[in-house]
């Protein structure tokens, strides 16, 4: 039998963090799964679930020095971020110590749609920082890109029953809402890092995986009919979305990453990569190197847009950020 993977996840109590956990868990036979808590979050439920799944939680200040954090990385094959960019700068300590401590592998946390490297977002570019750092130090990455998720792109139910974090999400028509992108469960999410990060095909890789192609009109639709609800369009143009992006940029001259500027300009830059430039396909993907993970993994099954749409209908899931 081949020895187990020892992986450390950062970040392993947010949205997608839980996702890669999940993920791994289910595999108790290929990973052994370090989860590196805040000293702060080390008390909260999820780590107590961990912690009696078998998950080795280990108390690491990321904002303390690289030296340290490398100490409770010793004997680790593969290093996976799922912070945020809020973490910018505890995620670059831990790029240096993943070197430090002589990972195989390190994955930052990208799970982003499909975007050329500079010159469209900001927060591509940031995470392409990060990647500049990560390569400074030839230290073994992967990149995993998703698309962008179910669960930030269905608008809330005028009865109420549905709530969704409005500002982190495309709850209005972009354009004329008839570009099609790729989309993902964020449930999905682990199930392909898992196999990712255990095939050494993907060793200093960009790997792209989506579930379903739509368009904003056709999940509008289906949202609609699947409720019985009358969904409000509320259409956003791109003469407004170039408005919006360029106050945001003139107001993160002053602002930082905390900000509401931040905010506002990132999710226009969002709403105009998917829905006007459409860079978020596996054809741009594949144009920008990445490897596909439907022809990597063939057998691994997608969940459907329209049972994230039912479970969330019929309440056995609630939109994240809640
Ligand atoms: N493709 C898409 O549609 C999409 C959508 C959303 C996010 N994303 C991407 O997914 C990635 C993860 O985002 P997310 O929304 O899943 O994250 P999230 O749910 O906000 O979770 C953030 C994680 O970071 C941890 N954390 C916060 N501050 C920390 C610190 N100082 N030191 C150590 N850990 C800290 C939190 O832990 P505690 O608070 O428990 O300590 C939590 O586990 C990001 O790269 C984001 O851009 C993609």
């Amino acid at each position: 039998m081949s020895p187990k993977i020892r992986v450390a996840v950062a970040g392993a109590s947010g949205v997608t963090g839980s996702s890669v956990m999940n993920a791994l868990l289910a595999t108790p036979e290929t990973f052994e799964v370090t989860a590196l808590a805040r000293p702060p979050s080390l008390g909260k439920q999820v780590f107590v679930e961990y912690s009696q799944q078998g998950v080795i939680v280990k108390s690491v200040e990321l904002d303390g020095p690289a030296g340290v954090v490398a100490q409770n990385l010793a004997g680790i094959d593969v290093v996976i971020s799922c912070l945020t960019l809020r973490q910018m700068k505890e995620e670059m300590t831990l790029v240096t110590a993943a070197h430090e401590a002589g990972v195989s592998r390190y994955v930052p946390s990208f799970f982003g749609p499909v975007c050329p490297p500079r010159g469209v977002m900001l927060a591509r570019e940031m995470k392409e920082n990060i990647l500049d750092h990560v390569k400074r130090l030839y230290l073994p990455y992967t990149i995993i890109d998703v698309g962008w998720w179910y669960q930030l792109s269905l608008p809330r139910l005028p009865s109420g029953k549905v709530r969704v974090k409005e500002e982190y999400s495309t709850t209005q028509i972009i354009g004329d809402g008839t570009n099609p992108w790729s989309f993902v469960d964020n449930r999905d999410i682990g199930k392909y890092v898992a196999r990712i990060i255990a095939d050494p095909k993907t060793l200093n890789k960009q790997v792209f995986c989506y579930s379903e192609m739509w368009t904003q009109n056709d999940v509008y639709e289906s949202w609609g009919a699947l409720t019985g609800e009358s969904i409000t369009r509320n259409p956003i143009t791109k003469e407004e979305l170039l408005q919006i992006i360029s106050e945001g940029e003139a107001e993160m001259a002053h602002g930082d990453l905390e900000s509401a500027a931040m905010l506002k300009l990132g999710m226009a830059q969002y709403k105009y990569l998917l829905g006007i430039r459409g860079d978020n396909t596996p054809e741009h993907a594949k144009y920008l190197g990445y490897l596909d993970a439907k022809e990597l993994y063939p057998d691994i099954v997608a969940s459907s847009f329209k049972n994230y749409m039912n479970d969330l209908f019929t309440g056995n899931i609630k939109a994240p950020y809640i």
